[in-house]
């Protein structure tokens, strides 16, 4: 029998900390006005002290997690889409698996701008069908307010912070993750990146004093870009999972201007009740953006059991992607208080196992010497042999 991949959990997190349009007109030479007739935006969240990209993916993941009624245990994959990764390496996904306690999961992070939560349900979903692993955890998650000029008005104003994540499932019933369309054109690479910090510009005074560890955007180019992309796409898709725009219920597209939401939308003969849109709220938070969107759907009652949901975005690359998605699953009813006390036990659990095994790592080095052989040896055992 064919295996599917259902979406069976979806969550998000956003920062506390709130920036509005007014905030950014005391900060650069902008306005409320400017920002919301030309993007749609009114505020976006922001990062606070200590916050990272694997510490908001960890808060998206524990409510997906919630709403599967799975334990950390049970995932066998985490992918974090991301541009803005704690580190180069170790990759953010294995700062999630530590924290989440997913000890029998393999982690890695993908980079394809604001696509990468698309690139990544479709690689996901395609591991699961193949029958490779059976329980994924997707996640996209960013913090863009790390690598954005605050200076530069034609950049600041339009980025946020925040985390989205879905669990992926096998199941034998259909629907669940139909088909997706992935695409790339690297020539176009320079109409959105970030120069420095990787092996072409390695980080260095001039660098940093240059600015170039922020990004730098054509934001014209790139509207261009996704007006023509993000219609192509969503048709392409459709058209692989054998259906039409007719049978479709809801389209969430990347969240990055309510401009190009609405001129995709127009492009495709949608009316706006079948498109969602949070940028308002939000800004464009990258990779985290259409899962963020996908969870407040479904939340909001704007997708049930049975719908056809296509989501589809466009970004740094540059890259698109879209997935057609037959969904299958309720939201449930909010979980016991006695039982997310015990999830929440089970979380700290894991930051105390993460403990341990740090403690015991440097243990090991302590009571291990290497006798030249590469091999460590035990003080104890060594003197025993002599
Ligand atoms: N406040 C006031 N004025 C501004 C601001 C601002 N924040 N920013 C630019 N302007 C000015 C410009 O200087 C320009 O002035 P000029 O006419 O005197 O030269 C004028 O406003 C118009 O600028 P445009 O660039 O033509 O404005 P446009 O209508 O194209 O909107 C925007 C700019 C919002 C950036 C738009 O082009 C856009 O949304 N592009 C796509 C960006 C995007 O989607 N990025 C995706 C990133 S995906 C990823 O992977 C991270």
């Amino acid at each position: 029998m064919k295996t599917h991949a259902h979406i069976v959990g979806w969550g998000k997190y956003v920062p506390g900390r709130v920036l509005t349009n007014d905030d950014l007109a005391r900060m650069v030479d902008t306005s409320d006005e400017w920002i919301r007739t030309r993007t749609g935006i009114r505020e976006r969240h922001v990062a606070g002290d200590g916050e990272t990209t694997a510490s908001t993916a960890i808060q998206a993941a524990r409510q997906a997690l919630e709403v599967a009624g799975l334990r950390p245990a049970q995932l066998d994959l985490i992918v974090v889409a991301t541009v803005t990764p704690d580190y180069l390496f170790p990759a953010a996904a294995c700062m999630v698996q530590d924290g989440l306690g997913a000890t029998h999961a393999a982690a890695f992070d993908l980079s394809a701008g604001c696509s990468g939560f698309v690139y990544a349900l479709g690689i996901a979903a395609h591991l699961v069908c193949a029958g490779v692993y059976r329980t994924v955890l997707v996640i996209g998650a960013e913090t863009l307010s790390r690598i954005t000029d605050w200076t530069d008005r034609d950049t600041c104003v339009l980025f946020g912070d925040g985390a989205g994540a879905v669990v992926l499932q096998a199941g034998e019933d259909e629907g669940g993750v139909l088909a997706t369309a992935l695409g790339a054109d690297g020539s176009g690479g320079d109409l959105l990146r970030l120069p420095a910090g990787g092996s072409r510009n390695q980080a260095s005074h001039q660098t940093v004093a240059e600015g170039l560890h922020f990004i730098q955007m054509k934001g014209r180019e790139v509207f261009r870009f996704a007006v023509r992309t993000m219609p192509a796409a969503t048709q392409q898709v459709l058209e692989m999972a054998g259906l039409s725009l007719a049978d479709l219920n809801l389209l969430i597209p990347h969240q990055a201007n309510q401009r190009i939401i609405e001129a995709a939308a127009r492009a495709l003969g949608l009316s706006p009740e079948v498109v969602y849109s949070n940028v308002e709220r939000y800004g464009n938070t990258s990779a985290a953006s259409i899962p963020i969107a996908l969870t407040e759907a479904v939340e909001e009652g704007r997708i049930q059991p049975g719908d056809l949901v296509v989501c589809v975005g466009f970004g740094a690359g540059l890259t698109w992607g879209a997935a057609a998605i037959r969904w299958t699953r309720p939201q449930p009813a909010p979980a016991p208080r006695w039982r997310r006390f015990l999830r929440g036990l089970r979380y700290n659990l894991a930051a105390f196992r993460s403990w341990l095994l740090r403690l015991w790592r440097r243990l090991t080095v302590i009571w291990t010497r290497d006798d030249g052989s590469g091999v460590p040896v035990r003080d104890g055992s060594r003197r025993s042999q002599g």
